[in-house]
């Protein structure tokens, strides 16, 4: 049996909420090297695998909280104010109540992605991240980095790893109530190392990353082999980035995330997040490699890839993909 969110936030919280003033917080968004697929506990988000990610350095959400001059709670995503039973705003209010828990102070919670729509990210993970710190600061709890990481994650999974700039792991844990499975960044650094966005299809996805992770694991007999595969991966990923390996970690990287789709696509009904403009850019992509450029991809539940090169490739990777948005992540290193 699950323990509920509310519990286990309640463990770690004071007796009461204090009311709170107002708060600000900056999270980045994070592309994972090592996917996370599959939930043992899907009421705490807990994860079947450990993965590992990069933050995009000062691509992500800006959340602020405020106490409401309305009496109401209200929620804007990027300055606009929405209703309050639309999917994102009940998701943001749910959220905060495992907080505020039998607080009177209705409040005014404003995020604002500054990731380009152009660049096909979803924001989810930065999001919660945000309003995790954002809550932490709201409400003068002064809450431990690794223990905002698990409530970020009861958010969405992949926001336990947006709590951290750089290369981020997020650790499986054994805990019934989760709280070690939290993130932790890694030590090291990689200047140099590039991360392009290259969205290849526009429009909402049907099957968001909860319900498709579901299918999987409920459905698809290859997902078996899932488990074994990514911690395998992970390990030497962790392996590659420490030697600053670029063939080692792409290679490892792109069957990480392509096995993934491997499970999906043997879900039934399947789940397929390509397009044909993705399966395109693939063969562009591998036609590049073959020519001796180093350049790997990963992609995420959706149809856009994600290329990882370093900066001494880059006019190459440019050229064949003019409509790349190149991150610099060397920032948050420094
Ligand atoms: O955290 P969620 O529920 O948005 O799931 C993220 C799933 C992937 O993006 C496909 C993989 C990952 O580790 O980020």
């Amino acid at each position: 049996m699950s323990i509920s969110k509310k519990d286990v936030i309640a463990n770690y919280l004071p007796k009461r909420t204090e009311a709170g003033l107002k708060a600000e917080a900056f999270a980045p968004s994070n592309i994972a090297l090592c996917k996370y697929w599959g939930k043992r506990d899907v009421e705490l988000n807990l994860p079947i695998n450990g993965s590992l990610s990069i933050s995009l350095g000062e691509l992500g959400s800006h959340t602020s909280i405020n106490e409401s001059d309305t009496g109401e709670d209200q929620v804007y995503l990027n300055d606009e104010l929405l209703e309050p039973d639309s999917k994102f705003a009940s998701k943001v209010i749910r959220f905060i109540e495992l907080f505020r828990r039998d607080l009177d102070q209705p409040i005014t919670v404003r995020t604002v992605n500054n990731i380009p729509t152009a660049a096909g990210l979803a924001s989810s993970a930065s999001g919660f991240a945000a309003l995790t710190l954002a809550v932490n600061d709201f409400y003068r709890f002064g809450l431990k980095k690794e223990h905002l990481s698990a409530f970020a994650r009861m958010g969405s999974g992949s926001a336990s790893r947006s709590i951290y700039q750089g290369f981020v792991e997020w650790h499986l844990g054994v805990r019934t109530d989760g709280m070690d499975s939290c993130a932790e960044p890694l030590a090291a650094q990689w200047p140099g190392f590039r991360i392009g966005l290259l969205k290849v299809a526009t429009g909402e996805k049907k099957i968001d990353s909860r319900s498709g992770m579901q299918r999987t694991v409920e459905s698809a007999p290859l997902y078996n082999s899932w488990p074994k595969q990514a911690a395998n991966d992970l390990r030497v990923i962790k392996e590659a980035i420490k030697n600053r390996d670029l063939e080692l970690l792409g290679q490892t990287a792109e069957q990480n995330a392509l096995s993934m789709h491997a499970t999906m696509i043997g879900s039934w009904p399947p789940l397929l997040y390509w397009q044909p403009e993705s399966v395109a850019a693939m063969h562009r992509l591998w036609e590049l490699r073959a020519s001796g450029v180093q350049v790997y991809l990963t992609m995420d539940a959706g149809p856009n890839l994600k290329l990882i090169f370093h900066s001494e490739s880059e006019a190459q990777v440019r050229d064949a993909f003019p409509e790349l948005m190149d991150v610099d992540i060397v920032a948050p290193f420094g």
